[in-house]
């Protein structure tokens, strides 16, 4: 009995990997859920499709993007927010999916954050070849709120860095189901995403889809 619960604790273990002060990968995570995600996307895409937004230097974005929840991040000319509304539709954007919440307060909780009650969820959708630069999630109001990320579909390496662009770098290998959570001491770290790789897997074909839910407002 001893026997088997020690394996189980050490498998845990094994599955969570802490990258910094207040940021945890947890591997595999969201696999179990991965049926209810992918109902839950479908019926989002269906009201809010991708889009390739544009920066306010005016250039499209090689990730495609849309949201769920109270709030939307989006960008244009006139820069980065959140908004309630999607400006494709001129309407709400739609809600999020039971399972989203769910999952990301069960996560955000073995991280240690309990009570995280996200307000937005990104959805990204990378091609083959589709990077997203080392940036700080800054537009959310309380920086005391973790941020959670959730990969699905194909590999891709997540670039995990300090509170300075130029400091040192992890490349971690995030696949299918992997759950990244950081906040506190991590909340302001750079981040981004090296060119996803020519790739294949059931839950989005070529695509990577990365789910991020922060509380916004
Ligand atoms: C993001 O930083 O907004 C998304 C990161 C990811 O796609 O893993
Ligand atoms: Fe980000």
């Amino acid at each position: 009995m001893t026997g088997d619960l020690f394996e189980l604790d050490a498998g845990i273990e094994a599955r969570q990997q802490h990258l910094a002060p207040g940021a945890v990968l947890l591997r595999g995570f969201a696999g179990a859920a991965s049926h209810s995600l992918s109902d839950g996307l479908q019926s989002v895409i269906a009201e809010a499709p991708f889009r390739h937004m544009v920066t306010p230097g005016g250039l499209s974005m090689a990730v495609a993007m849309t949201n769920c929840g109270d709030y939307g991040w989006i960008s244009d000319r006139a820069g980065y927010r959140y908004d309630a509304i999607d400006p494709e539709s001129g309407r709400p954007w739609p809600p999020m999916p039971e399972a989203f919440p769910r999952l990301v307060r069960e996560a955000a909780a073995a991280a240690g954050f309990n009570e995280f009650v996200p307000d937005a969820c990104l959805i990204n959708r990378y091609g083959t070849g589709a990077k997203l630069s080392l940036h700080q999630d800054k537009d959310e109001r309380d920086f005391g709120q973790p941020i959670v990320s959730v990969s699905l579909g194909v590999p891709a390496t997540f670039l995990f860095g300090g509170t300075k662009r130029a400091g040192r770098t992890l490349r971690v290998p995030v696949q299918h189901g992997d759950v990244l959570v950081w906040g506190g001491p991590a909340r302001l770290n750079y981040h981004g995403v090296l060119p996803v790789k020519a790739a294949h897997h059931p839950f989005a074909g070529t695509h990577r889809i990365n789910l991020t839910l922060r509380r916004a407002a």
